[in-house]
């Protein structure tokens, strides 16, 4: 033990009972962080706007940003296009008077939207200043942040086209939020009763009498594609097989599990060809371009025949067929991004792949994506 860490340890002991302490297993590694780091982390606004920094932003300059930096994601209104999430929507004057959106009780919204949901401004404040724009979180300034938060309000009605939002003005605009007192604690994880709201114990093998106690409905099942051809390329983590019915699939996961294979490992492709217990890592992996687009999580927002979040693989070959050119071009896009030849949702940049496999890949779904 470093002389340090005695030391630590024997005040600790004067304060404290010390049957638990022993010492750190990780005695020597890192260092303190900085004041100027643990600023640069501690950037979370509370709904008591302690932590909110001091400025403002009007709704003008709000539409700006909008439109510069975020509505090719959620759309010109906050509506979304298809695949994000709609900020605005669902909310009506009435909603602003009593704090409570009427459209999450009678379901006549197709969606719920942010504006419909959210109780406190602060939190969409935060959220923005920490994690939008999603291919570039942290870049707003603090003015931007105040606009496009005011802009957001304005397209909810809940201030007017002449505000400016500041950190003055913003515990009036609280008072105005749609679904204010929309916040209930009686459920789920607030309302554990002193007890943590988890009863299972740990079953490791032979786990026979497992009750699914819910199932995504089958028409929802393949609606993004197969998940297993998205998996994370890290992690333990596997997407099921989609195309296949849930069933067949549940009875492969236990046949594993009381085989002793992997808890994991309930994604067997459900084809009666397989054996039950064979592990997918041990199923023969495709080869070249269409190995490298699963691995690389294209398959992630493009389906072979389907469209995703970006256009079918096999759309992208009809549209190129016969252009000598278009491997070259379609392989610089892949890397540098690429918005608006399919619609108004863009492809984020991917610079960090490798030319060879980017070409692999382009040939392959310009071959087809067989
Ligand atoms: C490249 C697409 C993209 C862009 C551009 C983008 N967003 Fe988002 N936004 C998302 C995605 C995806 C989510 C959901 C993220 C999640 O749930 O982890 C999201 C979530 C949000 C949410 C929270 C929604 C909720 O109810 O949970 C807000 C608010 C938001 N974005 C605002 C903005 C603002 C403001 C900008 C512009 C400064 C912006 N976004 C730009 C993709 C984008
Ligand atoms: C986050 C979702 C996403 C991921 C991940 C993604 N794409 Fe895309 N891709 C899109 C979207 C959206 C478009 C349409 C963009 C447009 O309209 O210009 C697109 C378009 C394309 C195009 C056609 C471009 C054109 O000009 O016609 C090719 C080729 C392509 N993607 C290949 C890939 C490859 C290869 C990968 C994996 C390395 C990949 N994509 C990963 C969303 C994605």
């Amino acid at each position: 033990m470093s002389r340090f860490i005695k030391a630590a340890v024997a005040l600790l002991c004067a304060a404290a009972s010390c049957t638990l302490l022993a010492a750190p297993p990780y005695a020597n590694v890192g260092r303190t962080a900085t004041p100027q780091e643990v600023a640069a982390w501690d950037i979370d606004v509370r709904p008591d706007f302690k932590g909110l920094p001091k400025g403002s932003g009007s709704v003008v300059k709000g539409m700006e940003v909008w439109e510069g930096k975020c509505a090719s994601c959620h759309g010109t209104f906050g509506e979304s296009n298809e695949v994000f999430t709609p900020i605005v929507g669902g909310t009506t004057k009435e909603d602003v008077k009593s704090g409570r959106v009427a459209s999450l009780r009678d379901n006549k919204q197709p969606q719920r939207t942010t504006m419909m949901k959210v109780a406190t401004v602060s939190t969409l404040w935060d959220y923005i200043n920490r994690a939008m724009p999603w291919t570039a979180p942290k870049s707003l300034t603090t003015e931007e942040v105040y606009a496009v938060t005011a802009y957001i309000l304005n397209m909810a009605e809940v201030v007017p086209d002449d505000f400016v939002l500041s950190d003055r003005n913003i515990a009036e605009v609280q008072a105005r939020m749609p679904n204010r007192n929309g916040m209930t604690q009686a459920h789920g994880m607030w309302d554990a009763k002193g007890k943590a709201d988890v009863r299972s114990t740990a079953c490791m093998s032979n786990c026979g009498d497992v009750k699914l106690r819910s199932e995504l409905p089958a028409a929802a099942r393949n609606v993004h594609g197969d998940l297993s051809a998205q998996n994370r390329s890290v992690g333990a983590v596997r997407g099921v097989d989609t195309t296949q019915p849930a069933s067949q699939l549940a009875l492969v996961g236990q046949a594993q599990a009381g085989s002793g294979g992997a808890a994991v490992a309930s994604v067997a492709p459900a084809s009666p060809a397989v054996s039950p217990a064979a592990s997918p890592a041990a199923s023969k992996a495709p080869a070249g371009g269409q190995a490298l687009a699963k691995q690389n999580a294209c398959m992630a927002c493009h389906g072979v025949g389907n469209k995703i979040v970006g256009p079918a693989l096999r759309d992208i070959a009809a549209k190129y067929k016969g252009d000598t050119a278009a491997a070259q071009r379609l392989a610089a896009k892949v890397k540098a991004g690429s918005a608006g030849a399919w619609g108004p949702v863009p492809m984020p940049a991917q610079a960090h792949l490798k030319d060879e496999d980017v070409a692999v890949m382009v040939g392959w779904i310009l071959d087809g994506a067989k």
